[in-house]
């Protein structure tokens, strides 16, 4: 029998077809690909060598940059040592010690942690464990869950239902019953360019007093939002909105979940954005962030009184069944643990703070420019609205993020016709300049 393994594989022909890419227009993207090959601090690499300036932390994930010695060395260590623990009823030192520092990073008493893969496992995770908190207290008619008008929570079925983009949902069926929805934030005739908070639309909030008086507060389980709406153009939550939320689900003993895998960990200067507003919730979600987007990881932090009230009933059973194979898999661990020392060390979260001023500054140079309808920031976070051309909505943002990475040397993200920036929290100064200066360049390129 010939040992077949000291044989290099047979490698099939790199053809671009077999790849069904997401959330991509695969057509489009197969004519003219954009390709990475490498990364690091700031920048990617492509195939023929070029630099990259990444002004979006790839997909809003590589809050320390990319490829950190000390998060490399972690994995690297970590895929040596363990390479897997089974997640159910079996674990390991690293997960513990993740969940503490995550803890320990949380506002109030949010200090229990579950672990997952991604941010939509996180969405899923929190709204299942508000369903089934209010059934252990025996609460179980409580079974609606509130969502937002352009808020995004992924890509599960949960995620979906509650999320707010109409392309999102409307292609798979039903989705979850009994979900409402708020008011989206957003309006441009009070908030165009605004730096920070808008002060108009806290009452937006008080929408939710009608929803309980539609459906009765006894039906409803948990309201989830993203303090900043980040996938639908950066939508940082108007003065004085969470403190209302969080009073009316106080006054109904509904739960307040905050969507933090894009806010988590430093793009609005603090750990969590629920620090900056001071308004905390029942459970965070948080992704990306926790491992600067080197391995796949998500996870829901919950306040202990959720955990604790699960804590019942004879000890051998299991309090919730909900879990993956992958929760807390150690090399996440390692590279979460890496980055939170990275975040530490650095100071990152207190110097996104300190950049805010002149990232927002920065962004809003391109105020004058042709086209351009609003711009918003929050922490180190812009969204800029392009006019569409007629009947073609999203074309000239589309076409603004290509020239950008092919012949400026920048990427940036897009989102219907809305530019996205975020950059690495590790970003300096000048290269803040440097990316709104090759973005200007590229809006004025683009033809209206
Ligand atoms: C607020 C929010 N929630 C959930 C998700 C989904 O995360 P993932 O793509 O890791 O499933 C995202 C992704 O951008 C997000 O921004």
């Amino acid at each position: 029998m010939s040992n077949t393994s000291d044989h290099a594989p047979a490698r099939q022909p790199n053809d671009l077809e077999s790849y069904w890419l997401p959330f991509t227009p695969n057509r489009a993207f197969k004519r003219t690909p954009r390709l990475i090959a490498s990364a690091k601090d700031m920048h990617y690499f492509t195939p023929d060598g070029r630099a990259v300036l990444d002004g979006a932390a790839g997909l809003w994930c590589t809050n320390a940059g990319h490829n950190r010695d000390p998060i490399v060395a972690a994995i690297q260590r970590q895929a040596k040592t363990l390479d897997y623990a089974p997640a159910f009823q079996f674990s390991h030192s690293q997960a513990f010690e993740l969940a503490s520092r995550v803890a320990a990073l949380a506002p109030g008493d949010l200090n229990r942690v579950f672990f997952c893969n991604s941010g939509s496992e996180a969405v899923d995770t929190a709204l299942k464990i508000a369903l089934a908190y209010h059934h252990v207290r025996g609460e179980g008619a409580r079974t609606r869950l509130i969502g937002r008008e352009r808020g995004y929570h992924g890509v599960g079925f949960g995620g979906i239902s509650v999320g707010g983009i109409v392309n999102n949902r409307k292609f798979f069926g039903s989705l979850l019953t009994g979900v409402d929805h708020l008011p989206a934030t957003y309006s441009r005739e009070h908030q165009a360019f605004t730096k920070g908070e808008p002060a108009w639309g806290g009452h937006l909030a008080d929408d939710l007093e009608r929803i309980v008086a539609l459906h009765d507060a006894s039906t409803i389980a948990a309201v989830i939002v993203e303090p900043m709406a980040g996938s639908t153009g950066v939508l940082p939550a108007p003065k004085g909105y969470l403190e209302k939320l969080r009073a009316i689900c106080d006054r109904h003993g509904i739960l307040l979940i905050y969507d933090e895998v894009i806010t988590g960990f430093g793009r609005l200067g603090h750990a969590f954005a629920a620090e900056r507003y001071g308004v905390t919730p029942d459970m965070i979600t948080f992704a990306k962030g926790i491992t600067s987007g080197s391995v796949p990881m998500g996870g829901v932090i919950v306040r202990q009184g959720l955990y604790d009230a699960f804590m019942r009933g004879p000890e051998h059973v299991i309090e919730l069944f909900h879990g993956y194979t992958y929760s807390a898999h150690p090399l996440a661990c390692a590279a979460g643990l890496a980055t939170l020392d990275v975040y530490r060390d650095e100071n990152l979260f207190g110097r996104a703070k300190a950049l805010e001023a002149a990232f927002a500054d920065a962004a809003m140079t391109l105020r004058a420019l042709p086209g351009v309808l609003d711009i918003r920031t929050v922490g180190l976070a812009a969204g800029i609205d392009l006019a569409s051309r007629p009947g073609a909505f999203g074309k000239r943002a589309s076409e603004v993020m290509e020239r950008c990475f092919n012949d400026e040397g920048v990427m940036v993200r897009v989102a219907g016709e809305t530019l996205a920036l975020s950059p690495p929290l590790i970003a300096s100064e000048a290269q803040i300049g440097e990316i709104f200066d090759k973005m200007a360049r590229a809006i004025k390129a683009v033809q209206k």
